[in-house]
């Protein structure tokens, strides 16, 4: 991903036969994430995806679906084409294998191979199972028998074409072993080669259309079509011009990376070279095969009923945390597990408390302290030295995690920015600046803060694009800079004088796993159901004797903020664990809101519902008090919300 060169990028395209599951998602994902920092970093960038129309699985599945294969392919194809509209995928092409445009390049190659001796014809022998019709060889039974149904196979010889990959063999073992980015990470291009061991056979690709009807007529030969793979992998050429617009495909072949999931290396690292070899195409840079996501120590299986509906998540927890924990998660080349339980609590973590809370801070400080308008670039400190080198330190860890293929560091390293950013908020304590009337001071380290937002959110952007130009905007930037560059990033002091703040909103809310969202609504409606107990005097709600009653609970300070018109309370949001209350206290003489986030405190969590001047109160807070002064009772430590205090 370099300045000058271009970047090309791929995703496997998708079998059709079924809706798009995390699998699809992660790929589409990191493709477009990458896509998007080549941007960026100005690169002239090219990313296709797209689907993959023909062969047997698509054609069993209109069968089972009692439709045509054509239209099992574009009622399914939808759903691919909604699922990156949601996903904010922003890919250039989406090739289907079904469109003229791809299948006469299919025709023409085959051709071309065919007149040039490179594919023949030829007696397939092999293991033949009648009621699944399908093919196999020795090696694929079952004790003598189909693998996939258990019956008897029978011996059938059958003619079709082949192309002679077993050519190229010699040549493909020295390529991998003198292009060490060629297949990555290192342990699939030591798989590859260690396949590539064995004598490699020439490889089968055509079908009888007696047995199979549903794919790219050979040119040379009407009684068959082309198989599957040698049909499939050719999208990443027929996309881009290959053999219709020389122009074009010149300026974009040879991609900087195909993208794909393990299972489908050999195809790719071996009938694909080989193919390309053939033709006389220069080799990608770059065939990147990343682990399998797991639902906890499962695979992810429709008979285990387990598979992971992108589309759904998304739209439960946010396109943007979706995209988020996915990159974040997922250490590429390794596997990778998904649990609701873990996406929440890395979701609650790194964006609710770190980023969100930050965010929504800083802004609210610049706006009740400083009205709202950014004060010029300050001279910098020695308690600004940390925060300034860890920013721009993520600016340049991300640029050669990304270039190592290692997101998720480079993501650590940009939350790493976060924390100082949060560590360094609290020890200026700014709300106690802003008390002192401490101006110089209370500007500095709010413009700090805001301008290690801005180069923050300017590196998350491509993989939060949406939440990252909301908060890009709050922060006052104009519409033309609201998509980041890469100079304005590596630089200190972007955020300009003048410039006008505005509430960004909450922008990760806290989250609960939906089994516990379920139990928790489930508890309040059983609540509900009790019989409400008769009126009584209030005092009884807090009597010394009644005190085993009380449920007196630890609240993370979520929020802050004054009721209107009210000089003495303030409108807290906490959060007690398995769930978020309002409670209205009369605190605000002793807390400036922003000095509050954050906190632990206890409440009395059984306490009856209440209005004050208008806002709902569910709860009271402990605090000491004596002669006018007041302090909250806090926890020590960092105990999160929801312990019993007794
Ligand atoms: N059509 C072929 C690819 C042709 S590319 C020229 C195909 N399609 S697929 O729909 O079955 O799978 C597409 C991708 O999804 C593969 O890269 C596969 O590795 C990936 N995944 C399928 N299940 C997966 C997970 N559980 N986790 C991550 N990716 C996985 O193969």
């Amino acid at each position: 991903m370099n300045k000058g060169e271009t970047f090309y990028v791929t995703t496997p395209i998708y079998y059709v036969n079924d809706r798009p599951h995390i699998g699809h998602a992660y790929t589409t994902i990191l493709a477009d994430v990458l896509a998007r920092y080549a941007r960026l970093l100005e690169t002239p960038t090219f990313f296709l995806t797209g689907t993959d129309e023909h062969g047997q699985k698509v054609y069993e599945a209109a069968r089972k679906n009692g439709i045509t294969p054509q239209q099992q392919c574009d009622d399914t194809v939808v759903r691919f084409q909604e699922l990156w509209k949601t996903l904010e995928i922003t890919h250039d092409d989406f090739i289907r294998t079904t469109e003229p445009r791809h299948e006469q390049v299919v025709q023409q190659i085959l051709q071309d191979l065919y007149d040039r001796g490179e594919i023949y014809a030829d007696d397939y022998e092999g293991w033949y199972c009648v009621p699944c019709e399908r093919f196999f060889t020795e090696k694929d039974l079952i004790e003598g028998n189909c693998r996939e149904c258990g019956r008897p196979v029978q011996k059938l010889v059958e003619r079709n074409y082949f192309f002679r990959m077993s050519a190229y063999q010699d040549w493909l073992v020295d390529y991998v072993e003198q292009h060490p980015d060629f297949i990555q990470p290192a342990h699939r291009r030591q798989e590859t080669l260690g396949f590539l061991r064995q004598p490699l056979c020439d490889l089968c690709i055509s079908r009888p259309k007696s047995r199979l009807s549903w794919g790219i007529e050979l040119p040379f030969d009407a009684g068959y079509v082309t198989y599957v793979w040698f049909d499939a992998l050719v999208n990443y050429i027929s996309a881009i011009g290959y053999l219709s617009d020389d122009v074009r495909f010149n300026h974009w072949w040879p991609p900087a990376y195909h993208l794909i999931g393990k299972d489908i290396l050999t195809t790719h690292t071996v009938y694909w070279p080989t193919m390309l070899k053939a033709m006389g195409l220069e080799m990608p840079k770059t065939i990147f095969a990343h682990g399998w996501w797991l639902v906890g120590k499962d695979k992810m299986s429709k008979s285990l009923g387990n598979v992971v509906n992108p589309m759904e998540t998304a739209e439960i927890y946010g396109v943007d945390p979706f995209r988020y924990f996915l990159l974040a998660e997922m250490t590429l080349g390794q596997d990778a597990s998904f649990t609701e339980e873990g996406f929440v609590t890395r979701y609650n973590a790194d964006l609710a408390n770190d980023l969100g809370n930050l965010a929504s801070r800083v802004v609210k400080m610049i706006l009740r302290n400083l009205n709202g308008t950014l004060p010029a670039p300050p001279e910098l400190t020695d308690a600004e030295t940390e925060l300034v080198e860890k920013t721009l330190a993520a600016v340049k860890h991300m640029e050669n995690y990304l270039n190592d293929m290692q997101l998720d560091r480079g993501l650590a390293e940009v939350m790493a920015a976060v924390r100082e950013c949060n560590r360094y908020f609290e020890q200026m304590a700014p709300w106690q600046l802003a008390k002192d009337g401490s101006t110089d001071d209370l500007e500095r380290v709010l413009y700090c803060a805001a301008e290690c937002l801005r180069i923050v959110s300017g590196l998350l952007f491509p993989v939060m694009p949406g939440k990252m130009t909301t908060l890009r905007r709050s922060l006052g930037l104009p519409e033309k800079d609201l998509k980041p560059r890469i100079e304005e990033l590596a630089q200190w002091g972007g955020l300009e004088s003048g410039m006008r703040m505005a509430d960004p909103g909450s922008l990760f809310p806290r989250v609960e796993p939906r089994d516990q969202a379920t139990a928790t609504t489930q508890k309040k409606q059983a609540e509900a159901r009790k019989p409400t107990p008769a009126k009584q005097d209030e005092s009884n709600l807090v009597d010394i004797k009644d005190v085993g009653r009380l449920s007196l609970k630890t609240a993370r300070i979520v929020s802050a903020e004054p009721v209107e018109g009210a000089d003495k309370l303030l409108k807290l949001v906490v959060d007690l664990g398995v769930e978020q209350r309002q409670i209205v206290a009369g605190i605000a003489k002793h807390y400036n809101p922003d000095e509050l986030p954050g906190k632990t405190i206890v409440v009395i969590a059984n306490l009856k519902p209440a209005v004050i001047r208008g806002v709902e109160s569910n709860g009271m807070l402990l605090a000491a008090q004596s002669k006018g002064e007041m302090r909250l009772v806090t926890v020590e430590d960092k105990v999160p919300g929801g312990w019993q205090v007794s």
